[in-house]
């Protein structure tokens, strides 16, 4: 509501702190063109110190990755008492565990890539898979620490660079492992626990990488509605909200899919509690086909978090 004051929570101490601080510029326009009262901060663990100091009647989550999205700031949030935006503490925990929460899918039915843990230097000595797979972080996101493994030399080349990056240290990382599905990329965006919509992500590199979703100067391209039939369309829209109502997600979520070519199938990668909101992301691009511009999908969002406690 109008006049309302919203606490913005951005920043963070993620490896996808940057695209938060991104995410918060178009979020904290937004609240002000709806004529909130806007508090902005660059959270912190000493989060609740401000919480307490600001009083604000609703905090806006826009922190993404670890930290802010997995579970550790919505229970900050829940302590506060103060209405929050996005998913609680259990679905952030689950949905940001990209092993557990597909483990989930694949007991409710879904087609999930076949996944394994592995650690960091197992990984130096075999391969646990047949190529081409995928390594990830289990529990990162913006597709940091992404790869698809076609080779030996391919595996020895990320070894280094997460090494490197300091993304992955040799002694203690845990990487999730997972079957290539080979396919169109479909994301589905939900909104509350009935509405969905779907695009379609061509990206200019091999695969829809960390580049790709914030940086390419808009090569990757964003095809809505996806080059898939009507009945393709409502089934991944159906699926979208399945995966959202599954882990108990609140307000928007995004889910990832590939439509394996061998088989018609959708497989789901992930869902996201923290769906990006930067200019090139991919929620508000669908809202806004579906007629709702960025600031009825803000104001929904703020609107949503106060309803659904
Ligand atoms: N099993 C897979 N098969 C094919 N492509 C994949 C697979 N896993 C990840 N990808 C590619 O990597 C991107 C990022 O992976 P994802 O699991 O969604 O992690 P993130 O949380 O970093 O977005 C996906 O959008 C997709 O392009
Ligand atoms: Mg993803």
């Amino acid at each position: 509501m109008r006049g309302q004051s919203v606490m913005v929570i951005y920043g963070g101490i993620s490896a996808e702190r940057e695209i938060s601080i991104i995410s918060s510029k178009e979020i904290i326009k937004s609240l002000k063109r709806l004529e909130y009262n806007v508090i902005e901060i660059d959270a912190d663990p000493n989060l609740m110190k401000e919480i307490i100091y600001h009083k604000p009647d609703i905090i806006f989550n826009a922190l993404h990755g670890t930290w802010g999205e997995d579970g550790q700031v919505q229970e900050i949030l829940e302590a506060s008492k103060i209405c929050y935006t996005h998913s609680g503490v259990n679905a952030s925990r689950l949905a940001m565990n990209k092993f557990e929460s597909g483990q989930i899918f694949q007991k409710n039915n879904f087609f999930h890539p076949k996944s394994l843990l592995c650690n960091f230097k197992d990984l130096i000595g075999s391969d646990p898979m047949n190529f081409p797979y995928v390594i990830k972080p289990n529990d990162n996101g913006s597709s940091v620490g992404v790869a698809i493994i076609s080779s030996e030399s391919d595996k020895n080349k990320y070894i280094k660079e997460m090494v490197a990056s300091r993304t992955c240290s040799e002694e203690n990382d845990k990487l999730l492992v997972q079957e290539f599905i080979h396919g169109p990329e479909i994301q589905v965006a939900v909104y509350g626990n009935d509405k969905s919509g779907s695009i379609e992500i061509v990206p200019k590199n091999k695969f829809y990488d960390y580049e790709s979703k914030y940086f390419d100067n808009g090569q990757t391209q964003h095809i809505i509605p996806p080059r898939i039939t009507n009945k393709q369309m409502e089934e991944v829209n159906i699926l979208g909200l399945k995966a959202h109502k599954l882990l108990k997600c609140r307000g928007i979520t995004r889910s990832d899919f590939i439509l394996d070519k061998k088989t018609g199938n959708f497989y789901i990668l992930e869902t996201n509690t923290q769906p990006g909101m930067t200019p090139t992301s991919l929620v508000p691009e669908i809202a806004k086909y579906h007629g709702f511009d960025f600031d009825n999908l803000i104001n929904w969002i703020v609107e949503d978090a106060s309803i659904n406690r």
